[in-house]
């Protein structure tokens, strides 16, 4: 199964890539988070995106692009994979649709989670990650077992430094302005399917396994 998960910062989507990852065995591959990790590293990819990503900017097409063709190409990536967060702009649409033709591998859905911007705020700002490996939890919505703790490996929860309101507020305008066509890109190539992504995460869950099912996408798994 070959998946891109869009929609605004705080949609839902890294949460829904997470469990279907775990439910279906397929790669999540979060652009965020790769970047995050190469910022935590100090690699050149890293100290070149560092600065966009705490004002909310995008990361330059062309270092985000290099790094989702590589991964693609890890062998675990073969069998399906759940792109979270990339493309982000016409320009990462219309690589990756040369990449993934050129492998002879095609999307099959391009998930849409749609949400308010309010929503978006107040889960972005209740969100805490785990330092040690990166699961998210929201401190009202889906608090961790132990406070301040993560579920699955103790490790300590913080704030993302992008998650304070101000950096929240120009991620929404960032997707706006140069995200939100992919909705159009990908609706006229029949590959769209809205999510309402104001249900909680377990409704969710259940609305994508119904659609999958009447899809025959499960067969893929
Ligand atoms: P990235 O990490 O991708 O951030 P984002 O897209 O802004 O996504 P978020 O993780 O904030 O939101 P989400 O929709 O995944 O929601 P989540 O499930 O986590 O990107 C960060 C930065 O990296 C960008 O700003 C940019 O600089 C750079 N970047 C990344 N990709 C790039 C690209 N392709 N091109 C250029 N630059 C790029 O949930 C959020 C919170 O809500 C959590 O606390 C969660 O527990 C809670 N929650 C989730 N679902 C529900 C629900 N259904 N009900 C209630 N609470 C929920």
């Amino acid at each position: 199964m070959r998946l891109v998960l869009l929609g605004p910062p705080g949609a839902g989507k890294g949460t829904q890539a997470q469990m279907l990852s775990e439910k279906y065995g397929i790669p999540h591959i979060s652009t965020g988070d790769m970047l995050r990790d190469a910022v935590r590293k100090n690699t050149n990819t890293g100290q070149a995106a560092n600065a966009y990503m705490l004002k909310g900017e995008l990361v330059p097409d062309g270092i985000v692009i290099d790094i989702v063709k590589e991964r693609l190409l890890a062998s675990d990536a073969k069998g399906g994979f759940i792109l979270d967060g990339f493309p982000r702009t016409k320009k990462q649409a219309e690589s990756l649709d040369g990449a993934l033709k050129k492998s002879n591998m095609p999307l099959d859905m391009v998930l849409y989670f749609n949400t308010t911007d309010s929503v978006s705020v107040s889960r972005l700002s209740g969100r805490r990650v785990c330092k040690s490996c990166g699961a998210n939890f929201h401190i009202i919505n889906i608090p961790p077992k132990a406070e301040g703790r993560c579920d699955y490996c103790n490790g300590p929860l913080i704030q993302r430094e992008d998650d304070r309101e101000i950096t929240v507020r120009n991620r929404l305008e960032v997707y706006k302005k140069e995200t939100s066509e992919l909705i159009d890109y990908y609706k006229q190539k029949g590959l769209l399917r809205p999510v309402l992504g104001d249900l909680n995460a377990e409704q969710i869950s259940l609305e994508l396994e119904n659609m999958f099912k009447q899809e025959r996408l499960l067969d893929k798994v």
